[in-house]
């Protein structure tokens, strides 16, 4: 796969076939996760791959998360069923972690690695013909998750990774980046 036309070409994936995904091809695509530009080498990762029944109780977890943020707002319910079926939907998901330094300035660093890491596990999947899709929302913060995912008070999800078998991949747009860059010679 050529990388250039890979970085564009690739695209987030919501809607994927029931084919499941092997143990192995998550190792591979997990392998290449830390290898990403990291300040101090600080590695402020950890993921949980949640997969098999697990994944009920995750896709539950989100359910209750997303309806005690819209409560009584019209249409939660449903809203929040979507976000259920959605995690059920995806044969895996990858939770990312960060590890958060009490130096703030380092924290943010460690976030832009671990947006990095993230970004080399989606391409790692796409390589393998395997679609992603970023989903952060209420999960990020809800209690009951952090419980479940065991987290300490240090650490913090910034990403829910569906993986799976694309069932479509979506179009999207961008503007030309040529508008957005000045050359100063
Ligand atoms: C930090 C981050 C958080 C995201 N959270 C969500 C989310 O909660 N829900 C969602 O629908 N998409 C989320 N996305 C995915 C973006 O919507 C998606 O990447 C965007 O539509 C661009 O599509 P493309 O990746 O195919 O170019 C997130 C992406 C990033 C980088």
């Amino acid at each position: 796969m050529d990388l250039l036309e890979a970085l564009k070409n690739r695209r987030s994936v919501r809607r994927f076939t029931p084919e499941p995904v092997d143990d192995e091809v998550i190792r591979r695509i997990l392998d290449v996760a830390p290898w990403v530009p990291n300040h101090h080498v600080s590695e402020p990762w950890r993921f949980v791959v949640v997969t098999g029944s697990s994944l009920k109780r995750l896709a539950d977890l989100r359910y209750q998360a997303v309806l005690d943020k819209r409560r009584g707002q019209e249409g939660a319910a449903a809203r929040a069923e979507r976000a259920r079926q959605e995690f059920l939907e995806a044969p895996v998901v990858i939770v990312a972690i960060q590890k958060l330094d009490p130096n703030p300035v380092r924290r943010e660093e460690d976030y832009a690695s671990m947006a990095m890491s993230c970004y080399n596990i989606i391409l790692a999947a796409w390589s393998e013909h395997l679609g992603c899709y970023w989903n952060t929302g209420p999960l990020v913060s809800s209690e009951a998750v952090g419980e479940w995912l065991g987290l300490t008070p240090d650490e913090r999800p910034i990403a829910f990774l569906r993986v799976g078998h694309p069932e479509m991949i979506p179009v999207q747009r961008r503007s030309p980046i040529a508008e957005r860059i000045d050359w100063r010679r």
